[in-house]
């Protein structure tokens, strides 16, 4: 079996969409919710509904992918409406809710407080880390405001919530933000968003392939994993055992979700894979996983989660 626990239920396997693909209206949030699945999360929501950036604004590549979206999504009321109906017709189906921000650090803050008011009590991903906001840093690469929104959203929210995070890519790093996240009761940490402000280049045409900031986009995919594992593990081997981790980036087999696995994930999510696939994309992965187990003689994930081998 691929049960696996996260946050106090056990879902039928470990597998979620990665927030930002399949997941922006009703219509393909309930295919994800019908879908292989385990679970699923919800478009970046942020106050107000937004188109996002001018086309091309996503590509697919041979080895993953490619977007500078700007945060298009249908707005917070949108994606709480649906929420705390979900919740509330399939109250044994958890998902997450993704909520982001457009302005900066008082939109986080008033996102938060709206769904603080609302009915909806299921877990919430605070995306710390779009790379596709004009003119502002990622929230996660400033480990002082990140203190700063973390402190102010925990002087009202009562409900349970985690953080996306980008990846990182020194240890000093993982030291500073694992102390900032130590530091709070959080539910649960994502491991990895996209890897920020590449450059494709179409060797025919010689061009960049997004229309956005002049080509520069985040990058997901295959190029992805070996950041994404080192990010899981880092992260997971310096936060408090209370806070779980969700593994995001270059899955594309079962084998590479048994690896976050093994780097200590409770969930796995799957961005440019299942863009490339489509929501089928979760019956092979389940299917692929499971192989995995079987051939290695494990009953269950619990079995083997966390306990990467090292020399
Ligand atoms: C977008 C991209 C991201 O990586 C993210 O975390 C949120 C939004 C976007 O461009 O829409």
């Amino acid at each position: 079996t691929l049960e696996t626990t996260f946050y106090g239920h056990t879902y039928d396997n470990p597998f979620m969409n990665a927030s930002g693909v399949h997941c922006m209206d009703v219509t393909e949030l309930d295919e994800l919710a019908s879908s292989a699945a385990g679970s699923f999360v919800t478009k970046s929501a942020t106050a107000d509904g937004r188109k996002g950036n001018p086309e091309p604004r996503y590509v697919n590549l041979d080895l993953g992918s490619i977007n500078s979206m700007g945060l298009p999504n249908l707005g917070l009321d949108y994606y709480l409406n649906y929420a705390i109906l979900r919740q509330k017709s399939q109250p044994d189906a958890p998902f997450v809710m993704s909520v982001a921000s457009y302005q900066g650090f008082d939109e986080y803050v008033d996102n938060m407080r709206q769904i603080q008011d609302s009915a909806y009590t299921g877990l919430v991903e605070l995306n710390l880390s779009c790379p596709n906001v004009p003119g502002k840093p990622q929230m996660a690469y400033d480990f002082e405001d990140t203190k700063r929104l973390l402190t102010e959203i925990f002087k009202f929210y009562t409900k349970p919530f985690g953080v996306k995070l980008p990846p990182y890519f020194d240890m000093q790093h993982f030291d500073k933000i694992a102390n900032v996240l130590n530091q709070f009761d959080l539910k649960f940490v994502n491991c990895i968003n996209s890897i920020g402000n590449g450059l494709y280049i179409d060797e025919t045409t010689d061009t960049v392939v997004i229309k956005p900031k002049g080509g520069f986009g985040g990058i997901g995919g295959e190029y992805v994993k070996p950041t994404a594992l080192a990010n899981v593990r880092a992260l997971k081997q310096r936060l408090n055992p209370t806070i779980e981790v969700i593994g995001t980036g270059g899955i594309l087999t079962g084998r590479d979700a048994y690896e976050h696995l093994l780097c200590g994930a409770s969930m796995v999510q799957v961005g440019t894979q299942l863009q490339k696939e489509g929501v089928h994309v979760f019956e092979r992965l389940t299917a692929e996983l499971l192989a995995v187990l079987e051939e290695k003689g494990y009953q269950s994930i619990a079995e083997f989660k966390g306990k990467l081998g090292t020399l």
